[in-house]
């Protein structure tokens, strides 16, 4: 079959023709049909997981995949053959990864059926990206009417975490550049920031110095319109001097996040404010759950960008994301 594979960490991806895999006894095989594409994978394939999780070579990419149970192992009672099926291809040993025709999992991994009217491009958008901004959402116990700041709001969990933080009735600023401005709007973006040029409307705003300008600008630019402070920050993309500039603006007793593990916990914990280093645990009550109000459009999903599996090394860690990038396989 083909599949997109690192012969070793920090190999270049590369398209190869390798064995399908069989399901073991309690395993679901899926063929694919779409695979998402998320950074996650870029880092695995560099070794991200090297000492943590043994690893099978030549390592098959990819986590998020989408299709149908095309068989399945002794033992397996949730799925059956022909069901169509969205989840998580990676259990232990990775390298057995979502970017190829066929790939295996557990049933008790991340794996649950696709409803109707849900497409399977639409489904592999999901289970990483989705999941994540829908489990920051629970963390931070999101009340309506309170201010949520949202940090490389324009790739793929951003584009989702708009909508559900909107959906709970947060006021969200959202951080985009350029004319992803218009699309965080449309997701729900009460506000938005460019990371990249502070433009506000109020003319007395200090205009920052090109030759200065950085990051830290979105804290002096939220601090301008929200001087009271925000009540929750999530930070999807920010190294530790961005983000702990970002939880300056976060009042006492509010949630501070960051997927990039960026957080000071002991310094975030000194203002009262909870949160922290977030790791999302992806799993298929939520990832359900999701499926659930995309089948009744109350969310839309981000997809960017559609590509041929073969397209996956040139796509893999291209950077600007606008919501997500999936391979048709
Ligand atoms: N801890 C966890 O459980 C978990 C789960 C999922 C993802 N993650 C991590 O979270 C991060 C985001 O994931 P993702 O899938 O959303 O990535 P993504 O799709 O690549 O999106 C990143 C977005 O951030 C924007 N951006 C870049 N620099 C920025 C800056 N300085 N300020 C504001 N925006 C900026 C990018 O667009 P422009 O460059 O055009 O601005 C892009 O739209 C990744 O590092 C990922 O590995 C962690």
């Amino acid at each position: 079959m083909r599949a997109i594979v690192v012969h070793r960490f920090g190999a270049t991806p590369e398209l190869a023709d390798v064995p399908v895999p069989e399901a073991g006894p309690g395993e679901v095989q899926v063929a694919l049909d779409a695979a998402g594409v998320n950074p996650f994978d870029l880092k695995m394939a560099d070794g991200l997981l090297q000492g943590k999780m043994p690893t099978d070579f030549p390592m098959i990419l990819g986590v998020d995949g989408a299709g149908s149970v095309s068989a399945i192992g002794s033992g397996v009672t949730k799925f059956e053959v022909g069901d169509r099926v969205v989840g998580k291809f990676l259990t232990a040993p990775a390298g057995h990864g979502s970017w190829a025709q066929y790939s295996t999992v557990p049933e008790d991994a991340t794996l649950v059926p696709i409803p109707d009217g849900v497409t399977s491009v639409a489904a592999a958008a999901l289970p990483i990206a989705g999941v994540t901004a829908q489990d920051l959402v629970d963390a931070a116990h999101i009340q309506p009417d309170q201010t949520v700041l949202i940090v490389g709001a324009t790739g793929g969990v951003g584009s989702f975490l708009v909508q559900l933080a909107n959906i709970a009735g947060a006021h969200v600023i959202a951080t985009a550049r350029g004319d992803a401005a218009d699309q965080v709007a449309r997701l729900g973006a009460a506000e938005t920031v460019d990371y990249t040029r502070i433009r506000p409307a109020d003319p007395n705003f200090p205009d920052p110095d090109p030759a200065t300008r950085q990051d830290s600008s979105v804290t002096d630019a939220v601090r301008f319109t929200h001087p009271d402070g925000i009540d929750v920050l999530f930070d999807l993309i920010s190294a530790a001097a961005d983000f702990a500039s970002h939880a300056t603006l976060v009042r006492r007793g509010g949630h501070a996040y960051s997927t990039t593990w960026a957080a000071d916990e002991t310094a975030l914990r000194e203002r009262d404010i909870t949160g922290g280093n977030f790791e999302s645990k992806g799993r298929s009550p939520e990832l359900s759950r999701l499926l659930s109000r995309v089948a009744a459009g109350d969310v839309v999903i981000p997809v960017q960008m559609t590509v041929p599996l073969e397209a996956a090394p040139a796509v893999l860690g291209q950077g600007s994301a606008r919501g997500k990038t999936v391979l048709t396989i």
